[in-house]
This record gives C-alpha cells, sequence and structure tokens, in this order.
C-alpha cells in the first residue's frame, strides 16, 4: 500500500498543503481534481521528493517503509513513479540513451525491440527515440512518452500530473490505454486530471479526492467527477 499520512508542506515558507490523508492499494485509481493553484502538483512533487517542498508535518509511506526523507531516485527504486505535467526537454540527451539508462538503474533488463514495441503502442514511431528527450515533442507527444516510461517500468505507484491536458482525443486514448493497462498490472495510480472525459475510458471503479486551498475537501466515487464536471468547484 502508498499511503500519505497527516501531509503538510511548506514552499519557501509559506504552507501549500495541510494535512492531506491517501491509501492507495494496488491496482487501484485514486483521481485528484481541483481548481488552479490548489496544490495538485506540490502534493505530486512532495511525494516524488522534490527537493524544494518541505514536508513540514506528516509521512509517506511505501508498503511499510517511511520513505519521506529519501531522494527522488531512491523512491524510483522503490517502485514510485511520476509523469510530469510540464516534462523537461533535454537538449543533448538522446530518448533511447537515458531509458536505457533509467532502465538498468531500475533493475530492468532493457530490451531495444521492447522499447520500441512499447513506444509504437503510444503511438510513438522508432524515430522518437533517436530524438533529443522531449526536444521539439508537440505537447501531446511529451505526454505519450511520460506513460510510455511509466509502463516499461512498471513502477508499484504512479502518479500521473495531468497527463490528459492538452492532448488530441487521439492522444486521450493512448494515454487512457496505459494507464488501463497500468491497472491491470497491479499498479496503484494517483491521477490528477481536470477532466472527466479520461475518467469515462478507465474501465473500473475508481475514488475522487478534491484538492482545493490545500485541502483534502470532499472524497467520493466517479459521481463526484460527474458533479464537478457539470457544476465546477464551487463553494
Ligand atoms: N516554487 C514556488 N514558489 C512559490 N510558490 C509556488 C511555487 N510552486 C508553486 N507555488 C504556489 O503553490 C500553489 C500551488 O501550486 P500547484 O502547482 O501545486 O497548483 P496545481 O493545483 O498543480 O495547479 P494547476 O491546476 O494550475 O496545475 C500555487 O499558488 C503556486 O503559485
Ligand atoms: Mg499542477
Amino acid at each position: 500500500m502508498f499511503e500519505v499520512r497527516n501531509l503538510s508542506v511548506s514552499i519557501e515558507g509559506v504552507l501549500k498543503l495541510n494535512d492531506i490523508n491517501l491509501k492507495v492499494k494496488p491496482g487501484e485509481l485514486h483521481v485528484i481534481m481541483g481548481p488552479n493553484g490548489s496544490g495538485k502538483t506540490t502534493l505530486a512533487m512532495s511525494l516524488m521528493g522534490h527537493p524544494r517542498y518541505k514536508i513540514v508535518n506528516g509521512d509517506i509511506i511505501l508498503n511499510g517503509e517511511n520513505i519521506k526523507e529519501l531522494p527522488m531516485y531512491e523512491r524510483t527504486r522503490k517502485g514510485l513513479f511520476m509523469s510530469f505535467q510540464h516534462p523537461v526537454e533535454i537538449d543533448s540527451l538522446r530518448y533511447l540513451t537515458f531509458l536505457l539508462e533509467v532502465l538498468k538503474k531500475n533493475g530492468k533488463n532493457p530490451d531495444i525491440d521492447w522499447i520500441k514495441r512499447v513506444f509504437e503502442k503510444m503511438g510513438l514511431s522508432e524515430e522518437f527515440l533517436n530524438r533529443n528527450v522531449n526536444a521539439g515533442f508537440s505537447g501531446g507527444e511529451k505526454k505519450r512518452a511520460e506513460l510510455a516510461q511509466m509502463l516499461l517500468l512498471s513502477p508499484k505507484y504512479a502518479i500521473l500530473d495531468e497527463p490528459d491536458t492538452g492532448v488530441d482525443v487521439d492522444s486521450m486514448k493512448f494515454i487512457a490505454g496505459a494507464i488501463n493497462e497500468a491497472l491491470s498490472r497491479g499498479t496503484g495510480i494517483v491521477l490528477i486530471t481536470h477532466y472527466a472525459r479520461i475518467l469515462n475510458e478507465i474501465g473500473k471503479g475508481f475514488y475522487v479526492h478534491i484538492l482545493a486551498g490545500g485541502e483534502i475537501k470532499a472524497e467520493g466515487g466517479p459521481e463526484l467527477a460527474e458533479k464537478i464536471e457539470k457544476q465546477g468547484f464551487g463553494e
């Protein structure tokens, strides 16, 4: 189980998340929705261990182990994955070289044909593997490549920060397909999204948590996501 207990986080001395609790079991999907600036990316980055986000209270427990002091790469090694809202471009590193390195560091035995197949499954031709990481990729291509990384790493738990923002209908299907595949393999997923449309493509039940002003204000099932889609966050 991946468990967030009473987590409070500050950025440069200002409290941004207050007393967040979340429990994710293998194969479960937990959806986080909330207005712009409510702290969703802050939560994702804090769980992953980005040094800018300071944990002032609480714990992050991965399969019984408190990982809140561990650096980002150690969390990755323990089976935590994150896809970024704004994937960075790295101009001097070929995507394939990057992937081979990441996979090796995480105890996988990378096989180039397998990597090509996973990229193809995400609608990305071999050409993308020969380009530098995200360099000049369109918004949708970047997000599909992030989810290809998830499928290659097969993490225990994945935090996906708006994988469906700015993507067209076809890209969205690739992304939903990757989420469904990871769930069926037993990956527990925290999905940050603004849209119910991706949730319509998810083949199983899920939990919804509403984050506003750095706090979880409401929790429920798919009906909560539909309500937000129709009525907005309101007051
Ligand atoms: N490095 C930083 N320095 C100061 N404030 C920051 C920093 N990073 C984030 N914040 C602030 O923290 C708050 C939460 O930001 P966050 O990026 O977590 O929002 P979000 O819920 O992901 O929003 P969106 O839906 O727009 O992606 C915002 O008010 C933001 O301006
Ligand atoms: Mg965000």
